[in-house]
């Protein structure tokens, strides 16, 4: 038996995969991974994948990185963890300062959690909070738009909108209003993206102005719905709701967890509506792809609606029991050493040029409906007709067939549906950003034909 069958055996005695079909595994084999470097994963037979999409989207300098590798392993000789509440510690308080300083002005504190889903949780719950303390305890609705995706949870997955993920559960989800998405994809042939997402927003508007007294807050991902398929609007969505949600008194909550740390061409993407929402949530690439961490940034206004006496029970009683981990602390303040010591976002710039040139042939492929990007995010929607945009059926799992050519390529390419992306750690070369769209090519041409 070959090493890298031998793991998988081991592996599918014990293990319950997330996000698996395991039966599938009865075909498609499992990669074991024994180690990497850079933009590559290594299995135990020495076959080399260049991870295209940043393992789920975090590793945005590359895997085992030295400058982050370092400093985790000063801190695990200094503190390895303690818990933060009644504590605190040099990395947790070095990197609050280092994250006020850097996002939206206006957001003045921080409080952490341990996954992106929890710092989801956090911020609605925070917000509901927020109103209660305030004295307006009907404030307890969340809005959002349609094919968003914020987590796993119980309360994420109510303000999310992938119905794949969401469907099964529905029974026991909170009621939430959705608003349909500014989603470019679905604009009239023509007309621009800010023009299609200007008009979208109408209905947001309306929702705010008929249920503003019962909504706690909007809840969105700006300017990609990364698990919806990487589909994009316009930043003009987002500086509309801010005005819109001032207007009528309820929070705004963005999750860049998977858009912050430079996804979408500027370090946050909110500075691209200019606008500071009351509650912005980063996790993934916030440690580099290390460890897990979420960080819920909000006003000083929000916070000061907290703090009281002990016996008015306005305190935030919410706990995780790794909240602030000393090593995850570490990893992110490497990761933000990194972005101020070298020229991040500039040179992306360029690879995010190099990666639009390499795949525009593909918008003339019979089988592609668009190829669209904003900054470090290129998708790559596969369609069953060209012309009307009608969708291959799901139950076809076209992209998978794509992964699978990438995979026996050297490319890891896991798609969403019909959609094929690369989402790939900074650290790309323009050599690799060629031969990765040569190789979605050559995949996405096998994947469509009949
Ligand atoms: C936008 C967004 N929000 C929230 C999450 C949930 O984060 P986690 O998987 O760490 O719970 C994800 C994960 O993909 C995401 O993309």
């Amino acid at each position: 038996m070959s090493l890298n069958n031998a793991w998988m055996q081991r592996d599918l005695a014990v293990l319950w995969h997330p996000c698996t079909q395991m039966k599938d595994h009865e075909q498609l084999p499992l990669v074991p991974i024994h180690k990497a470097q850079g933009i590559w994963l290594e299995d135990f037979e020495g076959k080399r994948y260049l991870d295209a999409v940043s393992s789920w989207w975090t590793n945005i300098f590359g895997h085992c990185n030295p400058r982050i590798n370092e400093r985790i392993k000063q801190q695990l000789d200094q503190l390895e963890h303690v818990m933060l509440a009644g504590f605190s510690h040099q990395p947790v308080i070095e990197l609050s300062e280092r994250l006020v300083q850097i996002t939206p002005q206006g957001l003045d504190k921080v409080f952490y959690a341990d996954n992106g889903s929890a710092g989801i949780e956090v911020a609605l719950k925070m917000s509901h909070h927020y109103w209660l303390n305030t004295g307006q305890p009907n404030k307890k609705r969340f809005a959002t738009i349609s094919n968003g995706y914020h987590g796993e949870t119980l309360a994420t997955m109510a303000v999310s909108g992938v119905s794949l993920y969401t469907e099964t559960y529905k029974a026991l989800l909170m009621d939430c209003i959705k608003v349909p998405s500014p989603d470019c994809y679905y604009r009239p042939e023509g007309v621009s993206w800010e023009a299609h997402s200007r008009l979208m927003f109408e209905q947001m508007r309306q929702t705010l102005e008929e249920h503003h007294q019962e909504l706690s807050a909007v809840i969105l991902e700006p300017l990609v719905q990364g698990a919806g398929g990487m589909r994009m609007y316009h930043p003009i969505y987002l500086t509309l709701l801010r005005e819109a949600c001032d207007y009528y008194g309820v929070h705004l909550i963005v999750d860049e967890i998977a858009m912050g740390f430079g996804r979408t061409g500027t370090l946050f993407a909110c500075e691209q509506a200019n606008i500071t929402p009351d509650f912005m949530v980063l996790s993934k690439a916030l440690t580099g792809g290390y460890l897990p961490m979420a960080a819920v940034l909000t006003t000083e206004q929000i916070y000061q609606a907290f703090y009281d006496e002990y016996a008015s029970l306005r305190a935030f009683l919410h706990s995780h029991t790794y909240t602030g981990n000393p090593l995850a602390c570490a990893a992110a303040l490497a990761t933000l050493d990194i972005f101020a010591e070298d020229k991040v976002i500039e040179n992306n710039k360029l690879l995010a040029k190099q990666m639009g040139r390499a795949t525009e042939h593909l918008i003339d492929h019979p089988y592609v409906s668009e190829v669209r990007q904003t900054g470090m995010v290129l998708a790559i929607e596969m369609v069953k007709d060209k012309a009307t945009k009608q969708p291959f059926a799901w139950q076809e799992r076209r992209g998978l067939k794509v992964y699978e050519y990438a995979m026996q390529k050297g490319a890891l390419l896991r798609p969403l549906g019909n959609v094929v992306y690369f989402i790939p750690p900074y650290i790309i070369t323009p050599e690799q950003i060629n031969w990765l769209a040569e190789v979605a090519t050559e995949g996405i041409d096998l994947a469509t034909r009949n």
